[in-house]
């Protein structure tokens, strides 16, 4: 995401505490960000705790004079911001929201903004479920405000229910999906991601050390540019984007067939799932004991999705990745002919923050007719927009 000017409101609900977490992510992503509270989030926490995370002064009185720059704060504010955020949306806000009201600081500024708005409502069960806040949340997303739905879960209550506010990452997520240009708008991906498993036995397998960051990092961003996303992924610790149909598996075998399913309606495949070259021939339904002498495994090979794939392409654009420990260019450029790939990721594992678990990734993207770009060190979000610019290059030749 680009640098941006975000003003966060706070409503006064026991989540208010989560906004700090919010500013703080905020802040470490790059943004400036400014904070109006209402007098009930006041209650809960702090102005000083918002100066500290901002480095700004909070907002939090229409009347004072001291928080215009220009003319009106409300004014001043809603034209400062590139983008706003309510974190929590109390039953209240939401309905002031919807109904224009302009009663304090937050609600005037908001009816003054004319950029995008994310509203992630938080409250009892009871309240969330209740018809009249129901129509007030269907009018503002008729009025083209982002509602971020509240999850399942524990509330401050102690009861489980609908209503709790999500994680600060999820509406970070939401905002930067709202902020950014839908340029593969109509396009299915399907993405695969993190490692497989082989099973000898129960409680064995073979796998290697791939996380998922790169696939998961490539369906986030298809997602936020407006794609749908198909996400097939073994074994992770990771929480699946919303919004992205995931399936879950967990050996070679079942992602082929996950795959396979997937195949049929999509545009684009970018394959970065860590597939097992070879599986035990032999699954022992029970664990397997030890007897003290030399064991011997037979592996037998698995299928080459992304080949299978690549025989029966039509007009799909289809990227792999090429993970390797020597001869990076040459064995990239021989893996994308053999299995008819658009695109080619090459990464050395061996090079300093690239390949598995880290946060970045080095790598090279060699297209079909040669061509190579040499990418340096950068975040695996950003190489995922960058193999993501190329699908949407791709995909925009082969309608035309
Ligand atoms: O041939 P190699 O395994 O290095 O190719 C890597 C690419 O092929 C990756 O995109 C990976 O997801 C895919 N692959 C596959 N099926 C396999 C092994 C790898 O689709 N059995």
């Amino acid at each position: 995401m680009q640098p941006s000017r975000i003003l966060v409101g706070v409503s006064g609900g026991v989540a208010a505490f989560k906004a700090c977490l919010l500013v703080r992510r905020l802040r470490r992503d790059g943004h400036e960000v400014r904070v109006i509270l209402t007098r009930s989030a006041a209650r809960f926490v702090g102005a000083p705790t918002f100066h500290a995370l901002t480095s700004h002064r909070v907002y939090d009185d229409m009347w004072d004079p001291s928080a215009a720059e220009g003319g009106e704060p409300h004014v001043d504010l809603s034209a400062w911001a590139d983008a706003a955020i309510v974190y929590p949306a109390t039953a209240d806000l939401v309905a002031r929201v919807a109904s224009g009201r302009s009663d304090d600081l937050l609600a005037a500024t908001l009816l003054c903004l004319e950029r995008p708005l994310v509203v992630c409502p938080a409250m009892h069960a009871r309240m969330y479920r209740n018809f009249f806040f129901g129509e007030a949340l269907k009018k503002l997303r008729l009025g083209g405000v982002t509602v971020l739905e509240a999850e399942v879960g524990e509330l401050a209550s102690g009861e489980v229910g609908e209503g709790r506010l999500p994680e600060p990452d999820a509406a970070v997520e939401a905002l930067y999906t709202r902020m950014t240009a839908k340029d593969l708008g109509g396009l299915r991906i399907l993405v695969t991601a993190g490692p497989t498993r082989e099973h000898l036995d129960p409680v064995r397998f073979l796998s290697n050390p791939s996380t998922g960051k790169m696939g998961y990092a490539v369906a986030r961003m298809a997602l936020r540019r407006g794609a749908r996303v198909s996400l097939v992924t073994g074994p992770t610790d990771l929480v699946p984007p919303r919004g992205a149909e995931v399936e879950r598996v967990e050996s070679a075998a079942q992602m082929a067939a996950a795959v396979h399913r997937a195949y049929e309606g999509c545009d684009a495949v970018v394959m970065c799932a860590a597939v097992a070259d070879f599986a035990p021939a032999e699954v022992s339904p029970r664990k397997v004991h030890k007897t003290g002498g030399p064991v011997s495994v037979e592996l037998r090979p698995t299928e080459d999705i992304l080949r299978s794939l690549g025989e029966r392409k039509g007009h799909r654009v289809l990227v792999g990745f090429a993970m390797e420990t020597d001869d990076l260019e040459g064995s990239a450029r021989r893996k994308r002919a053999a299995k008819n790939l658009d695109l080619v990721v090459g990464n050395d594992v061996t090079t300093q923050g690239a390949g598995f678990g880290t946060d970045t990734n080095v790598v090279i993207l060699i297209g079909a007719t040669g061509t190579i770009e040499r990418l340096p060190r950068l975040p695996k979000e950003e190489v995922a927009h960058r193999i993501l610019d190329r699908v949407a290059a791709l995909a925009a030749e082969r309608r035309s």
